[in-house]
């Protein structure tokens, strides 16, 4: 399986910030928010890593984290030339992937758990991670029944559930003609939602629901969530 981290966006909601650097470069707590998704991957085994960035300051990813040879794993990069959305994004990946299956985190999530068994198991299809919060309309939000499920609706003004769809992902190599189908919403992205659907409708989508500590980072009061969280981690495991 190989990995892609998506870290594209203009960071406008994050402004003055991102005026001269990129969003996912961002500390949180002691490190570069990109580290965290790269370190996730490393840690579930991937050693082919494709960082997808927008233009604004892509060099500074290079200068960060070179060829991946300190981690012990190969990174490429992509530039998405303007913001078509998260499915665009990875669409951009289709030829660097070529026949493999892929793992996919947006580069301002944060997360706890280990995929590391989630990858070995992968076996098809798609997967994705979901989280209880108390705040599920600033997500995707998954609808279950019978332990399937059921529908996805991005951002909806009345969640189905609590269950926010994670920005972890894994899809086997038919994401590339889905993301060729899609049309662009109504904020004239190609959405992450509309392919997970796709695979919901195929009866392809399989989900598990995460144990761990999540968090965006991606707002003022998410990407300071997000440090405290990673503080209270670390303090954790010295005190461990
Ligand atoms: C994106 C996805 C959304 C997902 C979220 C996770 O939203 O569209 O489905 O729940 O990432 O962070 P965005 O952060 O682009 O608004």
């Amino acid at each position: 399986m190989k990995g892609i981290i998506l870290a594209g966006g203009t960071g406008s909601r994050m402004y003055p910030l991102t005026k001269v650097t990129n969003k996912h470069l961002l500390p949180v707590y002691d490190k570069p928010m990109i580290c965290y998704p790269l370190e996730m991957l490393i840690n579930a085994g991937i050693t082919e890593i494709m960082i997808v960035s927008g233009r604004g300051h892509a060099g500074h990813f290079l200068e960060l984290l070179g060829s991946g040879a300190e981690y012990g794993v190969h990174i490429t990069y992509e530039i998405q030339e303007a913001a078509g959305g998260i499915a665009q994004a990875l669409g951009l990946a289709e030829g660097w992937v070529d026949e493999e299956a892929v793992v996919v985190i947006l580069g301002d999530n944060i997360f706890q758990d280990s995929i590391k068994d989630d990858v070995a198991a992968f076996s098809g299809g798609a997967k994705i991670f979901l989280k209880p919060i108390s705040d599920p309309h600033r997500f995707g939000v998954a609808e279950l029944h019978d332990n399937r499920v059921v529908s996805i609706e991005e951002k909806p003004k009345e969640p189905k559930s609590d269950l926010a769809v994670t920005g972890l992902y894994m899809y086997d190599n038919h994401v590339f003609e889905t993301i060729k189908s899609l049309k662009p919403s109504g904020r004239g992205e190609l959405e992450i939602t509309d392919v997970n659907n796709d695979y919901v409708r195929r009866g392809e989508m399989q989900y598990s629901v995460l144990d761990g500590h999540w968090s965006d980072a991606g707002t003022f009061d998410s990407l300071l969530r997000a440090s405290l969280l990673v503080q209270k981690l670390r303090k954790a495991d010295k005190s461990e």
